[in-house]
């Protein structure tokens, strides 16, 4: 399928690189496409970033049909522009269509969309360090209509802008505190689908931690509040003793592309990674043992956010001396190092826009 491209004849003022906040700034140009029951995805184009007019009875509105998800291009020391595994999020991306019965995409055409869009933006891709250029492809439902059942319509659409640090904190440790009240997700419903209801569900008790002072909220599971699940809008890690330790993707939590990407980093250099059940109780646990070195959360809007202190009923815990821990330091160069290419790229993560 052809993209057709219609460039802005407005382009914007781009923001000083340096003081760059997150996702409060968008490029140029979009990329969107159609899907129709019968007709399959269809007209993809590339069209000046901008406002879309809709009827108030689409279905996105009132039911939720909504799903989304985020990676980021780089433009290296030599001015090349890379793309940090996007196939991995096109599959990401299907797997939530199957979840939320939205009709998949072409992985390998949607990586070349995202690819085009990104060459025609490539001047608002920031240059200084730890800025990036974020893109947020995502799929919504269009029938205008108010009965309960999946659309028949939808529109696949990617917008992209130019990022700093996700969390004010940047690479500073972040105070989390360990929800018991409210969940994000169960088993069997679609806490592994990047499903924008998920961060709807989640709303409420990051106000109420962000009240208390704290960045961000630790999930316990839906049923038991008892094991650990991810943290805000990161999977989480913790270093007990010689071993890493990552919840298992259980159904509920979402299989994240830097976790994945940081469990094969730490496994090459010969760690021991074990993702499994990891109850809240064996953390505080192992803090009075001594045995919890680090903990930290991975995302590819945050990247690496190491954990500075946990809150849970009452107690609360200081980790690595509330500064950034070893591993983490090592993950985020690593990882960060990969996708600048300031390092070498031995899995083959990395890809350039030409
Ligand atoms: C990401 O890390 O890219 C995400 O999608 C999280 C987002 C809610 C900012």
């Amino acid at each position: 399928m052809e993209i057709k491209v219609e460039l802005t004849q407005n382009p914007k003022t781009k923001p000083a690189s340096d003081h760059l906040g997150f996702g409060n700034v968008f490029s140029d140009h979009m990329f969107i496409m159609e899907y129709t029951e019968g007709k399959g995805w269809h007209d993809p184009r590339i069209i000046p970033y901008g406002t879309i007019a809709y009827e108030p009875s689409l279905m996105v509105f009132h039911y939720g049909q909504s799903i989304f998800e985020g990676l980021k291009a780089y433009k290296t020391d030599k001015g090349e522009v890379v793309l940090f595994r996007p196939d991995q999020n096109m599959k990401r991306l299907n797997e939530s269509c199957d979840r939320l019965c939205i009709p998949r995409i072409d992985e390998d055409f949607a990586v070349e969309a995202i690819k085009k869009l990104v060459a025609i933006d490539r001047d608002w891709i920031p240059e200084a360090p730890d800025t990036s250029l974020y893109i947020r492809p995502f799929i919504i439902a269009t029938d205008p209509f108010l009965g309960v059942r999946p659309s028949n319509t939808y529109q696949f659409m990617i917008i992209t802008g130019p990022v700093g640090a996700y969390y004010k904190e940047g690479l500073n440790p972040v105070k989390i505190y360990v929800e018991s009240t409210y969940v994000r997700a169960v088993v069997g419903g679609i806490g592994a689908a990047k499903a924008s209801a998920n961060y709807a569900a989640s709303l409420r008790a990051q106000m109420v931690a962000k009240e208390k002072g704290y960045t961000q909220v630790l999930w316990l599971d839906g049923i038991e509040r008892k094991y650990v699940e991810e943290v805000g809008t990161m999977n989480v890690f913790f270093v007990l003793g010689d071993e890493v330790v990552t919840p298992e993707l259980n159904g509920s939590i979402l299989p994240g592309i830097t976790r994945k990407s940081c469990i094969e980093l730490l496994r090459s250099w010969g760690l021991k990674v074990s993702e499994r059940k990891v109850s809240i109780q064996e953390i505080f646990e192992a803090n009075e043992k001594g045995l919890l070195r680090e903990a930290f959360g991975t995302g590819t809007a945050a990247v690496i956010s190491p954990i500075g202190e946990l809150y849970w009923n009452d107690r609360r815990i200081t980790l690595s001396g509330g500064r950034i821990g070893e591993l983490s330091q090592r993950l985020y160069d690593d990882l960060t190092g990969i996708q600048y290419k300031k390092k070498p790229d031995p899995f083959n993560w990395v890809t350039t826009v030409k």
